[in-house]
């Protein structure tokens, strides 16, 4: 059989190396996106392994794997191993960036409410709440990305970070993380990317975006397993910064009274872990990484671009589909339907989607005065045949 080389891609391979395509329609990879076949193996390999010797000494014969993810996730950024964490999930390698920096009363934290992830918002409030910081919110423009200028003009003497999401939980628009970051050098004001959507999908360079910090989740674009993320803190930076919880990893306890922090980003993690599922995530961004980014962003790019237009052209059927860039993710509502029907409709016919509901991403779902959308969200390993075969199950 000749073999779909679709924008250089050989998405026969992509699909023979996750098997489960051939039962399910996987449009939920902005959920969690099926691991392929040499993900899958190196982790059960290590849980076997665990099994049979035990977790310590599993761990020591699996230095190699271990090491590989840091070299792996250095590679994907374009930054250095020793400037990356492995966290359990996206929201705490945030959260450990976010309440690193010495927050005082009246400080300010400028963010794209509309696009901002609901648990950064949340933290958000919470140190509003406990030390009196206060929340800025820069709007969107036109295209429905940051304003870039309003948010350089909302900079004030007491903006001590600027956070961004690069693509929200809800809906396609990329936003533009190097415009944001170029403002945030000009002002000398520190920059957190929120890149769990785009982590996997898109070409991420630390250099060129500009910030100092960045955060990504392994199961949903990179295809890796469930439970693993990383932090990625800018070399220099990291030694500026107090990691808000420390053990004997993060800092070695060098006297009686005395710590000594660890180099690097390595400040932010824990002894125990998920070892399997770091060595899996190390091996799916190899496997992404072999495969292309931008050949991934490429195929992902035509394939919504279809799903889009077809949706688009839905009778009854309205999108939210902001941005002047957009990538995999697409959302929309049939208008005589509950979102949650929709998604029941797609289930039934083994399409795997989701929901994103108001809390997820309040203030934009209020600007737009609903309280839930149905999210398909489309991989390199995804077919036309499937996204058509999707779109027909919405217009029933
Ligand atoms: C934009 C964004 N940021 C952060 C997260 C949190 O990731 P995790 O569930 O790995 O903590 C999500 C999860 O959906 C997300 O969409």
């Amino acid at each position: 059989m000749t073999p779909d080389l679709s924008n250089d891609i050989d998405v026969g391979a992509l699909r023979a190396d996750t098997p489960s395509c051939a039962g399910v329609i996987h449009l939920n990879n902005a959920g969690a996106s099926p691991s392929p076949d040499p993900v899958h193996q190196a982790v059960t390999a290590h849980l076997d392994l665990e099994r049979r010797i035990g977790g310590y000494a599993a761990a020591e014969v699996a230095a190699e794997g271990l090491a590989a993810f840091y070299d792996e996730a250095a590679g994907l950024l374009n930054a250095q191993p020793d400037e990356i964490a492995f966290v359990e999930n996206a929201t705490r390698a945030w959260d450990l960036a976010f309440h690193a920096l010495p927050w005082t009363e009246g400080d300010r934290v400028l963010t794209h409410g509309a696009a901002e992830y609901a648990s950064n918002m949340l933290a958000f409030l919470h140190e509003a709440k406990r030390r009196g910081i206060v929340v800025d919110q820069a709007p969107s423009d036109e295209t429905g990305q940051v304003d870039v200028t309003a948010l350089e003009a909302m900079i004030g003497p007491r903006t001590r970070l600027i956070a961004l999401t690069h693509v929200p939980t809800h809906c396609g628009l990329v936003n533009p993380a190097e415009a944001v970051g170029a403002v945030a050098r000009r002002h000398g004001i520190t920059y957190l990317l929120d890149a769990c959507q785009s982590a996997g999908q898109i070409l991420l360079d630390v250099g060129q975006i500009g910030c100092d910090m960045l955060s990504a989740t392994g199961r949903k674009f990179l295809r890796g397993p469930r439970g693993t993320g990383f932090l990625y803190v800018r070399r220099d930076f990291a030694e500026t910064l107090d990691p808000p919880m420390i053990d004997l990893v993060a800092a070695r306890w060098s006297g009686a009274t005395r710590y000594d922090l660890a180099p690097g980003a390595r400040r932010f993690e824990t002894f125990e872990r998920n070892v399997a599922g770091q060595i899996g995530l190390g091996r799916a961004i190899r496997y992404a990484r072999a495969v292309g980014i931008n050949k991934i962003a490429k195929r992902v790019g035509n394939l919504t671009n279809n799903l889009r237009a077809r949706l688009s052209e839905t009778p009854g059927v309205s999108l939210h589909d902001p941005g002047a860039q957009r990538c995999g993710i697409v959302s929309f509502r049939c208008r005589d339907e509950p979102a949650d029907i929709t998604l029941a409709r797609l289930a039934d016919r083994r399409i795997m989607a989701s929901v994103s509901r108001i809390e997820m991403a309040r203030t934009d779902f209020e600007a737009i005065g609903l309280e839930a959308l149905v999210r398909l969200s489309v991989h390199s390993f995804n077919t036309e045949r499937e996204v058509n075969q999707a779109v027909d199950v919405v217009r029933r």
